[in-house]
């Protein structure tokens, strides 16, 4: 079969991989993919938020499978496109991508359905966000209400501080329309765990547990990033959370988009705070995380391309979705300066006994040369028996990998390791 990947990050290249070990597809494509991604399939320069661009395509080459990755194109109907075409996708459409479009949208599913998560108001205009703002304490949470890639949270600690955001978002429209409308919920406390998990709008299958690391410093220090890199299994996502968040939250997740008549089919991200009055959403991402894909699917031992189409088809009941017992660990390396401004078009080279995966997030092939192209250039995936070998085989692995100006945290996995 012929298949296509929309997207161009380490977590398109980290499922291409995993798409590639499948024995029923024959063609993969990468729309637009990147030079990394070029080792394991076809790149083909269409934008990823052409949607046209993705349909021709499509239609022209006679695709018989699409996954659509990024947030972006899902939010904006490209699966409905491409369904439209005839082209069975993976991935959700228009209609249920919302719960990660809109966070007006999303908090007011959990609020209308009994799904534990912050404390919240929504505000279209300053005056009344202020005045709210007035009859809180410190810390505040003031969140854009849009896609703003990452970037539309800011955890204020003064009242001040947090009116400031609420005018930089819908005053002085720091994140365009995204910003029109906010939401301003209660600070909460405890670990963060991220699960990805499968459904078909049937049955959920969630995925091996996980954790970001998001500032861009050790110790958590620093600016918010698209995340520095990840670990598997998340230690606090004991069995005992793991079934609460499946009663609590999964499943009632699963129900209320039914009910709204918003079915959900695809990889649904549930990021998760567990506090000290149980497991509470942070955030719904209608997608596979980055970087937490990296460290998920290589413990995956069923053939993704089988879920996939499962999902796609309504039938993930009777399919299997196994992980290995084992952990695996994903340290980026990045372009000093990210998140802010840094320096591109370095040479990537890896000395021999590479003993770990690398997906490329931000690189373009100049000949035969690899040179970095991004803020996140890559991830260093290694898998072991148990996390501490993980995270010191990435960070052996990590010493092979060069380029001018390379950037990574020191400290990926040690909060999980000392829980
Ligand atoms: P989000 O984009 O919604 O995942 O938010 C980005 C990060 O901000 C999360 O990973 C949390 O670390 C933090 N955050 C978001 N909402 C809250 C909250 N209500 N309380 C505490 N921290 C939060
Ligand atoms: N790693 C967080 C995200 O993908 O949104």
């Amino acid at each position: 079969m012929k298949v296509m990947v929309i997207g161009g990050g380490g977590r398109e290249h980290a499922i291409v991989k995993a798409l590639k070990k499948s024995p029923d597809i024959d063609t993969l494509y990468c729309l637009p993919g990147n030079g990394g991604i070029a080792a394991d399939a076809i790149c083909v320069a269409v934008d990823a938020k052409h949607i046209p661009g993705m349909v021709a395509f499509a239609k022209e080459n006679s695709i018989d499978f699409a996954v659509v990755a990024p947030d972006d194109p899902l939010v904006l109907g490209a699966v409905d496109a491409l369904t439209e075409a005839g082209i069975p996708c993976f991935g959700p459409d228009k209609k249920a991508a919302i719960i990660e479009g809109s966070k007006v949208f999303s908090k007011n599913l959990m609020k209308k359905y009994g799904i534990p998560t912050a404390a919240y108001e929504t505000f279209s205009d300053i005056e009344s966000a202020c005045r709210y703002i007035e009859t809180l304490t410190a810390p505040v949470v003031v969140k854009a209400d849009g896609l703003a890639l990452g970037k539309g949270v800011i955890i204020a600690e003064s009242l001040e501080e947090a009116k400031e955001a609420v005018r930089e978002m819908m005053g002085d429209k720091k994140f365009g329309d995204s910003g029109l409308n906010v939401v301003i919920e209660e600070f909460l406390t405890g670990p963060e765990v991220s699960v990805l998990a499968f459904t078909d709008g049937n049955v959920v299958k969630p995925m091996v547990s996980s954790m970001d690391h998001k500032r861009a410093h050790d110790g958590d220090e620093g600016l918010n990033t698209g995340g520095m890199g990840t670990i598997a299994p998340n230690p606090y996502y004991t069995a005992e959370v793991a079934q609460r968040c499946m009663d609590e939250i999964f499943l009632p997740t699963i129900a209320a988009m039914n009910a709204e008549g918003r079915t959900f089919k695809g990889c649904l991200y549930f990021g998760l705070m567990i506090t000290p009055n149980g497991p509470k959403v942070i955030e719904y991402n209608c997608r596979f995380g980055d970087p937490e894909t990296q460290v998920v699917l290589p413990l995956l031992e069923s053939d993704l391309f089988t879920i996939m189409r499962a999902v796609s088809e309504g039938k993930l009941a009777e399919t299997e979705v196994k992980f290995s017992a084992g952990a695996a660990c994903c340290v980026v390396m990045a372009s000093d300066g990210y998140p802010l401004s840094y320096k591109k078009g370095f040479e990537i080279t890896y000395d021999e006994g590479l003993e770990a995966e690398v997906y490329i997030a931000g690189a373009k092939l100049d000949g035969e040369k690899l040179l970095t192209n991004g803020g996140r250039v890559l991830g260093v995936v290694a898998t072991a028996d148990n996390l501490a070998e993980a995270v010191k085989k990435s960070y052996a692995n990590v010493e092979k990998v060069h380029f001018e100006n390379a950037y990574y945290r020191k400290d990926i996995g040690k909060r999980a390791l000392e829980a």
